[in-house]
């Protein structure tokens, strides 16, 4: 191999490493910041009160047998809340890992399934 390969070929594994380096020093999913994903990209729709379409939704969906709220929820599962944020459901969007990364998801599971 000469020296010009041998560059091009580490090159070309430094992002497979940088990715093994970044999921091995992960922490552990932090509610706290789960909460500030929730602001930025859930709240516009399920904070309560009126005028968030998906509050409004989940209301008419349990006519009072749940919170309408999703903080407020005490039996959501962070795999629930997952699979809802990457596939979307009704008007509310799917959002992709360039939106929400793989560790902002576990943060954000993590906050709304909080000691339940
Ligand atoms: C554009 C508005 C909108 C946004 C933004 C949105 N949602 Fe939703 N979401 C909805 C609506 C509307 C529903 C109810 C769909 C239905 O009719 O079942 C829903 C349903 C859900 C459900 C299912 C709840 C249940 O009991 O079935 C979960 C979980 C959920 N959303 C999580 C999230 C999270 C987490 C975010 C932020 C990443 C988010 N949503 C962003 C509108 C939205």
């Amino acid at each position: 191999m000469s020296r010009l390969q041998l560059g091009v070929a580490t090159l070309a594994i430094l992002p497979a490493l940088l990715c093994t380096l970044a999921v091995q020093s992960k922490d552990a999913p932090s509610g706290a910041h789960g909460k500030a994903v929730f602001e930025q990209w859930c709240a516009p729709c399920h904070a309560p009160g009126p005028y968030h379409p998906g509050t409004q939704a989940l209301e008419a969906k349990y006519q009072g047998s749940l919170p309408a709220a999703l903080q407020e929820r005490r039996d959501l599962k962070a795999s629930y809340v997952r699979q809802m944020v990457r596939s979307g459901v009704s008007v509310m969007p799917f959002f992709r890992k360039t939106e929400i990364s793989d560790a902002a998801l576990d943060d954000l599971g993590a906050y709304l399934s909080q000691s339940r």
